[in-house]
């Protein structure tokens, strides 16, 4: 019998992302109100001789298959805790898994694509295996894995504090409508985050953990997301990474005023980009987003969803 389990997963846009200085490990202190949205990856694990990647969709090709992958990197650490070798082979010895990404989410966007995919595939490890492992442990791997990944996991709204990794759950009183635009080619995150720390040390604030205020979730944000307001939540949202973006890929300028013209609540970056995300009343408002951002020609593609979503979750199983 062919064993294999399926885990769909979503992506995020940050609402909030609040960064504090460059800390002496090279990362920033964040408060990070991220929300999932409808666009989901979904990610296959099947026992096979080897540990091999493969993966379909629009972006397929932009999609790292060695193990440098999120996905490949989750395996591994899931069965290196769990005493298994990492070769493959007989008795269903894992590492010897073979990872299939159907990928709907941009790649490299600020939209947690491959965080997603290392969340997935964990989690479908897991279930394939019958680790057991449980909730915090396969935190823990999330953690290990990249700043993002947990939230990939838990889904539905939640404030990141530390490098983005340490959740606290966040009621969502209701859904947003969103519109995305996808930029052509994507942003480096690391290059993002150093160019911020550059942007600060030119205007001549400094960079560091002692020039910058410690990052804080902005009250009227965690309210608006509470009470379901997406006017309230538009006055709220924020991203410091933004400036950077924008910086690196000034041609996003186009694209948020696109988006702002046509009627758009709020017009922001997601994450460290070059994704741009639009905040709309209603499903009627984002189909005219989506339309004017389509005829803008500042944009690849346009993905009309909502939120939250839930987090990764099984959808197939049989072993
Ligand atoms: O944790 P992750 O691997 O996703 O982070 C990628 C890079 O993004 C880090 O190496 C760092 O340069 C930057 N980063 C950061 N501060 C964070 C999260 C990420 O500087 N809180």
């Amino acid at each position: 019998m062919t064993a294999s389990v399926t885990v769909r997963v979503p992506a995020k846009v940050n609402v909030q992302l609040a960064v504090g200085g460059l800390r002496p490990d090279g990362f920033h202190d964040l408060a990070n109100v991220f929300l999932a949205v409808g666009l989901y990856d979904e990610v296959t694990v099947a026992p096979a001789d080897e540990l091999r990647v493969t993966c379909t969709g629009p972006d397929a090709g932009q999609v790292p298959l060695d193990r440098t992958n999120l996905a490949a990197r989750a395996a591994l650490a899931l069965a290196e805790r769990h005493g298994r070798d990492g070769r493959g082979g007989g008795g269903g010895v894992v590492g010897g898994v073979h990872i299939h990404i159907d990928k709907d989410i941009p790649v490299a966007g600020g939209m947690a694509g491959g965080s997603a995919d290392g969340a997935g595939a964990l989690l479908a490890c897991d279930a394939l295996w019958g680790t057991g492992a449980s909730r915090e442990e396969l935190l823990e791997i999330c953690a290990e894995l990249g700043s993002d990944v947990p939230f990939s996991l838990v889904g539905g709204a939640a404030l990141g504090r530390g490098r983005g990794e340490l959740l606290t759950p966040l009621e969502v009183g209701g859904t947003f409508h969103w519109v995305f635009a996808v930029a052509d080619g994507g942003l480096s995150t690391p290059a993002v985050y150093a160019e911020c720390d550059r942007l600060r040390e030119t205007s001549g604030t400094g960079a560091g953990v002692a020039d910058v205020p410690d990052p804080e979730a902005s009250a009227a944000l965690l309210d608006a997301l509470r009470t379901g307001d997406a006017a309230a939540l538009a006055a709220a949202v924020s991203n410091d990474l933004q400036a950077a973006a924008v910086s690196l890929r000034p041609s996003l300028a186009a694209t948020l005023a696109a988006g702002t013209e046509a009627g758009a609540l709020a017009a922001m970056v997601s994450g460290s980009g070059p994704t741009t995300a639009f905040l709309v009343t209603d499903e009627a408002e984002a189909a005219k987003v989506a339309d004017a951002l389509r005829a803008s020609g500042t944009c690849r593609s346009v993905r009309v969803t909502s939120g939250p979503a839930a987090g990764a979750t099984v959808l197939r199983g049989s072993n």
